[in-house]
Parts: C-alpha cells; sequence; structure tokens
C-alpha cells in the first residue's frame, strides 16, 4: 500500500455555463481539467496558483462541496468520489477557508462555533464540550475567556485562530487550508502560519495548503504544485520549485518573491526583466491550442513538468 492519504487522479470539474431564452448550457467553465496530485501522510502539499487557476475548486472537491466531472479522489485506501457522484463531507477532513470573518458564524458564539462540527459526530455532556473547546482553545494560543464571546471581538489573526480550532476539533486527518492567512495583515501572517506548522507537526496531520503566491508555503510545505487554468504545470519538492524551475510559468513566480536580501535585489531585477521577455516570446510555446498546459513528464523522482510538446 502506498503511504498517500490522498490520490486525486485526473480530476475535472466543469461547470456548465447557461444563457438564452431557454437557459440552456451554452459552454462549460472548465475549472479544474486533469489534475492528479498524491499527497503522502504527514506532509504538507502547497497547491500554488493565479487566481482562478482552480485551487478552490479543487480542495472542495476533496471535500465533497463540488460536483466531480471525472477522475477520481481516494482519501486513506477509500474511494470518495467517482464520476458524478457527491460524497457527503468526511469527519476526517476538514478545511480552513480564506477569510475568517465569513467563513464563521458572527452570530454565534465561540463555544458553539466550536463545537458545531462535534455535535453532528460525537455525543458529549455540555461539560465534556466546554472542556473540549478550552482544550482546543489553548491548542490555538487563545485564552479561556475565549470561549463566550463573538468573532467580532476578535482580531482578524484571532479569528483565524478560531477557525483552526474548529478545523481540528474532530481530529481530522487531512485539513484543506485555503488560502488561509491572505486576509491577514503581513506581520500577523507569519504568527498564524507558524503556529498552523506547529499544529501540522503535533497532531499528525496531513494538510493540502493553498496559496497565491510562493513565498508563503515555502516554509511550510514539502512538495508544491503550481496551478494554471486548472492544471499542474509543474510538481516537485520546495526545492525542485525553488532552485530548479523548468517551467515558465513558474521561474515566474519564483522570480516574483519579494526580494529580502538587499544584495539580491539588482540581480533579481534583471532576471525578472530577462524573464518577462521570454514569457512574452515564448510562453505560447508552453500551452495548446485551448490556452493549457500539456500532460506532465517526470523528469525525476520528484520532479513533473508540463514542457512545450512540439507538433
Ligand atoms: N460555482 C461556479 N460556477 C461557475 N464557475 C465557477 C464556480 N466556481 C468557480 N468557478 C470558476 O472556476 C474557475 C476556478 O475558480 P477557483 O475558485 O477554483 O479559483 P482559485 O484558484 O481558487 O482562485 P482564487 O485564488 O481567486 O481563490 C474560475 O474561472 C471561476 O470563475
Ligand atoms: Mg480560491
Amino acid at each position: 500500500m502506498s503511504n498517500n492519504i490522498l490520490e486525486i487522479k485526473d480530476l475535472k470539474v466543469h461547470y456548465p455555463v447557461r444563457g438564452g431564452f431557454f437557459n440552456t448550457i451554452k459552454d462549460y467553465v472548465k475549472a479544474v481539467d486533469g489534475v492528479s496530485i498524491n499527497v503522502p501522510v504527514g506532509t504538507t502539499y502547497g497547491l500554488v496558483g493565479e487566481s482562478g487557476s482552480g485551487k478552490t475548486t479543487t480542495g472542495k472537491a476533496v471535500m465533497g462541496l463540488n460536483h466531480v466531472t471525472e477522475g477520481t479522489i481516494m482519501f486513506n485506501g477509500h474511494e470518495l468520489t467517482g464520476k458524478g457522484k457527491k460524497v457527503d463531507n468526511h469527519k476526517d477532513i476538514q478545511m480552513i477557508f480564506q477569510d475568517p470573518y465569513s467563513s464563521l458564524n458572527v452570530r454565534k458564539r465561540v463555544f458553539d462555533i466550536i463545537t458545531e462540527p462535534l455535535n453532528n459526530y460525537e455525543s458529549l455532556t455540555k461539560a465534556e464540550r466546554v472542556n473540549r473547546v478550552l482544550e482546543l482553545l489553548k491548542i490555538v494560543g487563545l485564552p479561556p475567556s475565549a470561549i463566550y464571546k463573538y468573532p467580532h471581538e476578535f482580531s482578524g489573526g484571532q479569528r483565524q485562530r478560531i477557525g483552526v480550532a474548529r478545523a481540528i476539533a474532530l481530529r481530522p486527518k487531512l485539513i484543506i487550508a485555503d488560502e488561509p492567512v491572505s486576509a491577514l495583515d503581513v506581520s500577523v501572517q507569519a504568527q498564524v502560519l507558524n503556529f498552523m506548522q506547529e499544529i501540522q507537526k503535533e497532531m499528525d496531520l496531513t494538510m493540502l495548503f493553498i496559496a497565491h503566491d510562493l513565498g508563503v508555503v515555502r516554509h511550510m510545505c514539502s512538495y508544491l504544485g503550481i496551478m494554471y487554468r486548472g492544471r499542474l504545470v509543474e510538481e516537485g519538492t520546495v526545492d525542485d520549485i525553488f532552485n530548479n524551475p523548468q517551467h515558465l510559468y513558474t521561474k515566474r513566480l519564483v522570480a516574483a518573491i519579494p526580494d529580502i536580501d538587499v544584495d539580491h535585489v539588482e540581480k533579481n531585477l534583471v532576471l525578472r526583466n530577462q524573464l518577462k521577455e521570454e514569457y512574452e516570446q515564448n510562453f505560447a510555446d508552453y500551452l495548446d491550442e485551448e490556452g493549457r498546459a500539456f500532460p506532465l513528464q517526470q523528469i525525476s523522482d520528484t520532479h513533473r513538468v508540463a514542457l512545450p510538446v512540439r507538433s
């Protein structure tokens, strides 16, 4: 048996576009169009790409929140979804959302927000639930007094901690974190990322971590998948992606990371300009007639790239 807790194979999620007098299907938005991802147990896999590339759609398909047009999703050796099927939310898989304010029910107190997922699966007494919530608040670094407060009484970073407490309440095996820090101030982002990483290690969680930019995932992830228009253009270890990017799109993402090291600023500026030119001239070669990536080719044990196919 493989040690992959999650195996996504050739996933396609196409949304119908309706229109006209009879509201008939005119076309399809191919939000995800043939994505395969394997995530080994206990690791964090970073799914990175620009807005609209299909990251959330992929995450939601794993959660069972989306229909699946084609492909299979295996979780812990069980098939979650097959063609046309929509599965129920699985207790072992939980999601953390981008905007902690809109994803938490603002009219509920922290106690109810965190215990809500528990109520569906475990019959606990009130005292047991209070204890569980206090334990969870401690894990995410919030004081016991938070238990009877409402979401608006917290800062953005604290609210995301509540979102994490809720997600880990059922002791899931897999967490899908959909841009969990992009709504937060840069100063708070690092704190939240750090404690998420601690929890991931302590609870031996597997994480699918969705992000816009590579900077955020660099220290979180073992593997990275770079998404463009519903497909992966490159996949590999953090080292493969950062030190040996092969796809032009990945190269630009890597070069776009803000410089911390002053000595590199000028060098990177030159590199960015070079890549911009190369991109304008050659990027079309990397795409098929539909403007999508070619199939991935294995270039090392860990590294796969959608290299141009010459016809
Ligand atoms: N329910 C839906 N119906 C129709 N189209 C949709 C639906 N949900 C998403 N899409 C389309 O699918 C594509 C992928 O969307 P998705 O939300 O997965 O992107 P994303 O990579 O998460 O982007 P972002 O970084 O902005 O969150 C987009 O073109 C989007 O407009
Ligand atoms: Mg998204």
